[in-house]
């Protein structure tokens, strides 16, 4: 086999030294020179590596080449097809509704971002005062202004996206909303990036409380990356919180090679049992559903290219726990809501509603869940205190 030292690169092609381009990639020789090369090397021994070797390549081609048109189409989709959500063609990119609590919070949101809102949910949950919240595909801003007041001015929000124009008019309404919510100093800011790489925008391991994320999951071509920047950037004890839109199906890849079916949310829509396994594979075995509402494709052309595939909007929050089970165990454990933010009650999930001042059992993982051991914990554990036999002393 020969080395690859032996290839020999040819000059650089004249009139192109002054770009931008390294000359190493200018003077690269096509892939078949290569092969002329390696063939003149090969005995018949290497046949067999050979076909890997282009197997490989050409897989790397592939799949780099799909995951950058899924990007630019998304890209395109968000920063010049759409003007405002009055041009999408279905409901599943704006199915949000937004829990009471929340909707005044709305008035305070200036109209240029308000129209430019694409989510499919409200994944905002309670408790975030003092906390670092991460906004994945923050669009036009609407989620991380709400967040911005729900941390409050020691919090800090940071939202990120890939598409300029969407970015530009979050950018550009920072200080209106600064001025209005009364803060001296900027508690948001909004990094232009992918989710599938956090770190190159700065994002250390371990350093948010909670990542939303609003309609977002679904447009990239790689989840698996996603979940586990996610899952690098949080502390312990910290959730992801996100609204995404989710099918009953494993969806062909034909439809997500559509921009417009896969714009509006529906062609790299989550199958959840694939979500369930990556999320897995992180370490969270048990997420928690919060809402769930069926979408309605009324737009003709894209019920007939989906057929009889069902979407739904879901909000999930799934927390960064070392020792989750993957079924509700009883361990004997109980949790009691102190009242700490509604007087009334809290909703942990939809099947954990506590009432303030009242012990429910709990399982362990609910248990582990709002636990107050747990080592950077947020605030859960002033609304709720867990006890029982494996947790000793009622805390
Ligand atoms: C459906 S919109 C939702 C925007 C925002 N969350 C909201 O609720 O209005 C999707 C947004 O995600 C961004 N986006 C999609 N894929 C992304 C990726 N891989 N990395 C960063 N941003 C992405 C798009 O640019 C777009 O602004």
């Amino acid at each position: 086999m020969p080395p690859f030292s032996d290839i020999s690169l040819s000059p650089a092609k004249s009139g192109q030294q002054g770009s931008n381009t390294s000359a190493r990639e200018l003077s690269a020789p096509p892939f078949w020179q290569y092969c002329i090369v390696y063939a003149s090397h090969m005995s018949t021994y290497d046949l067999p590596f050979t076909c890997l070797l282009y197997r490989v390549f050409v897989g790397l081609e592939t799949m780099s080449n799909g995951e950058s048109n899924v990007k630019e189409n998304v890209r395109e989709y968000y920063g010049s097809k759409l003007q405002t959500n009055a041009d999408l063609k279905t409901t599943a990119c704006c199915a949000a509704s937004i829990p009471k609590k929340l909707r005044a919070l709305l008035k305070d949101i200036h109209e240029n971002v308000l129209e430019k809102f694409y989510g499919c949910g409200s994944p905002l949950p309670e408790g975030l005062e003092g906390c670092t919240v991460l906004d994945l595909g923050s669009g036009s801003g609407r989620d991380s202004f709400v967040a911005s007041r729900l941390v409050g001015a020691h919090g800090t929000v940071i939202g990120v996206d890939m598409t300029e124009e969407q970015l530009a008019v979050a950018r550009a309404h920072v200080d209106w909303h600064m001025e209005r919510y009364g803060y001296d100093k900027a508690n948001v800011t909004f990094r232009h990036g992918v989710i599938e790489d956090l770190a190159s925008m700065g994002i250390a391991d371990a350093s948010v409380d909670v990542c939303v994320s609003n309609c977002v999951l679904n447009l990239s071509p790689d989840k698996a990356q996603v979940l586990r920047e996610i899952f690098r950037v949080l502390k312990p004890g910290g959730e992801l919180y996100f609204s995404d839109v989710f099918c009953d199906r494993r969806l062909p890849g034909t439809l997500r090679e559509d921009q417009e079916v896969l714009g509006e949310c529906l062609g790299g829509a989550l199958y959840i049992e694939d979500v369930r396994r990556l999320l897995a594979e992180l370490g969270c075995k048990d997420y928690r559903i919060m809402e769930q509402t069926e979408i309605q494709i009324t737009d003709e052309a894209i019920a007939a290219k989906v057929g009889l595939a069902r979407f739904f909007s879901l909000t999930l929050r799934c927390f960064k726990l070392p020792e989750l089970e993957d079924r509700c165990e009883d361990f004997g454990q109980f949790a009691t809501y102190l009242g700490t933010l509604d007087p009334v009650s809290f909703e942990l999930d939809q099947g954990h509603q506590f009432e303030a001042g009242r012990a429910r059992a709990v399982c362990g993982n609910t248990a582990a869940m709002v636990s107050a051991g747990i080592d950077g914990m947020r605030v859960l554990k002033s609304i709720l205190s867990a006890w029982g036999r494996w947790q000793g002393e009622r805390e």
